[in-house]
């Protein structure tokens, strides 16, 4: 699987990514300012182009968190994840 890197600004990146199977999910990062002082706020937002992936085990969630867990900032102090089912279907099938 790859990522092919779309527009890049200070506040949004666009980047589609193409799974083994070939599929292409459209994937968007917002970074919004907080009221934390030396925080951040970023929302990822996976999209696929095949409706019945709304059954993905996951894909969708894998695409956000293994950028966010291969960029290293899962281990920054202070890191929180926040989602669940509701927003990400799948997300209790997936194994990313
Ligand atoms: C992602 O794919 C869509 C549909 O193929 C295309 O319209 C769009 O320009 C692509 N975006 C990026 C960031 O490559
Ligand atoms: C990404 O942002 C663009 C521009 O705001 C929007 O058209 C697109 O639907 C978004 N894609 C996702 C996966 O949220
Ligand atoms: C999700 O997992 C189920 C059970 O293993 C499988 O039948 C289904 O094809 C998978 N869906 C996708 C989109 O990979």
């Amino acid at each position: 699987w790859f990522f092919q890197l779309g527009s890049v600004s200070p506040l949004l990146v666009q980047a589609n990514h193409t799974s083994a199977l070939g599929h292409i999910e459209n994937v968007n990062f917002t970074m919004s300012p907080t009221s934390m002082s030396m925080g951040c706020h970023v929302e990822g937002s996976s999209v696929s182009a095949f409706w019945y992936s709304l059954f993905d085990n996951g894909t969708n969630y894998c695409n956000l968190h293994n950028v966010i867990t291969g960029s290293g900032l899962s281990k920054v102090s202070g890191f929180e994840e926040f989602t669940n089912e509701w927003f990400c279907l799948g997300i209790g099938a997936s194994s990313c």
